[in-house]
């Protein structure tokens, strides 16, 4: 075995992290645990596992819930396309009959990539696969020296046969957890733990100066910002929602009664609104959104726009809803 690899599979065997979905090879719990993960660190990551697992123990529990359960569930992740996809997939294993043990296989199902594909099929089955996620990114290209902007398609494919060249084969599931510990305890984004590095001496960036220089970063793409009002409207305990469609991030969500940011000609004008709170700032991806929250309440349950139903307030806890309207919610 090449002196790298020796060194991972000690250190892992020293310094592996004690999580609940490691405690078992049910391919299940490990698949939901990396789906959440690809969404959340490994505390809150813990806790959203936990109540996934007390509420669908199995891929059946999973596939037979609806879809508005799933997503309360998922609530506060984000990226709700994930949870949907989740659900889906626990419907195709249902329909397979067993949970895929072939790459191939376990790349057929919805919302499961590369990443996901490695990390389940070494973790659960042995396949030799490597995984390749940010923490395995930055080791390599410290270790080894390797200025590739990470997030190109060149990067991937230099790194992912790197990794695959250094994969032990008799011991996957040692070697990719090894990474990801190693990047996330001891090769860390801030502040490497050089000094106790057992990789110190053969490691390029420590020896030319460059930690702090590596992993590269391609430019990152210019975020927009977004104005809107969300109003909440409250009429005698009812309040109004709609369900959002298809098309977006936040399909399947329910959100209160929305504006754009000029008043006129819209459903709102002529109202009279209170002004809760101005320019709460929500980061998406790619989108940064500025909303102002309102407080509108109404003689009577008028006529609502398009798709918007009255709830009751009390019952608003049974609507999946965007971290967004949560915050309205807080604020009010
Ligand atoms: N992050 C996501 N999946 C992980 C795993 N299996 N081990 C360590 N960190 C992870
Ligand atoms: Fe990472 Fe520092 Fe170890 Fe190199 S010496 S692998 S930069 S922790």
């Amino acid at each position: 075995m090449n002196p790298f690899s020796r060194i991972i599979l000690d250190w892992y065997s020293e310094n592996a992290r004690d999580l609940p979905w490691r405690r078992t090879r049910d391919p299940y719990a490990v698949w939901l645990s990396e789906i959440i993960l690809q969404q959340t660190r490994i505390v809150q990551g813990m806790a959203y596992w936990q109540r996934f697992m007390d509420r669908f123990p199995t891929v059946k529990d999973l596939a037979d819930a609806t879809e508005d359960e799933v997503l309360r569930l998922w609530e506060g992740l984000g990226y709700y396309s994930r949870a949907r996809n989740l659900h889906q997939a626990a419907r195709q294993i249902v329909a397979l009959g067993a949970f895929p043990s072939t790459l191939g296989g376990i790349k057929e199902l919805k919302g499961v990539g590369d990443y996901t594909a490695a990390a389940i099929g070494s973790i659960c089955f042995d396949l030799p696969a490597a995984v390749v996620d940010g923490n395995v990114y930055r080791v390599l290209a410290r270790h080894f020296g390797i200025s590739t902007p990470v997030g190109t398609t060149e990067a991937k494919k230099e790194f992912t046969q790197l990794a695959q060249r250094l994969l032990p084969e008799d011991s996957p599931a040692q070697f990719n957890q090894g990474m990801m510990d190693f990047g996330a305890l001891q090769c860390t984004p801030q502040n490497p733990a050089c000094l106790t590095c057992p990789l110190q001496s053969s490691c390029n960036a420590f020896r030319s100066g460059r930690v702090s220089l590596l992993p590269v970063k391609k430019p990152a793409v210019q975020v927009q910002e977004r104005r809107f009002n969300y109003i909440y409207v409250r009429c005698k305990g009812y309040t109004a929602i709609r369900k959002r469609g298809a098309g977006d991030i936040w399909q399947g969500l329910y959100e209160p009664l929305v504006t754009a940011p000029t008043a006129e000609g819209n459903y709102f004008s002529g109202r009279c609104p209170v002004l809760i709170k101005s320019g709460v700032k929500h980061q998406l991806t790619h989108r940064t959104l500025l909303t102002d929250f309102y407080l509108w309440e109404p003689e009577t349950r008028t006529e609502l726009p398009e798709g918007y139903i009255w709830v009751k307030e009390t019952e608003l806890d049974h609507y999946a809803k965007p971290r967004l309207f949560e915050l309205l919610l807080e604020a009010l």
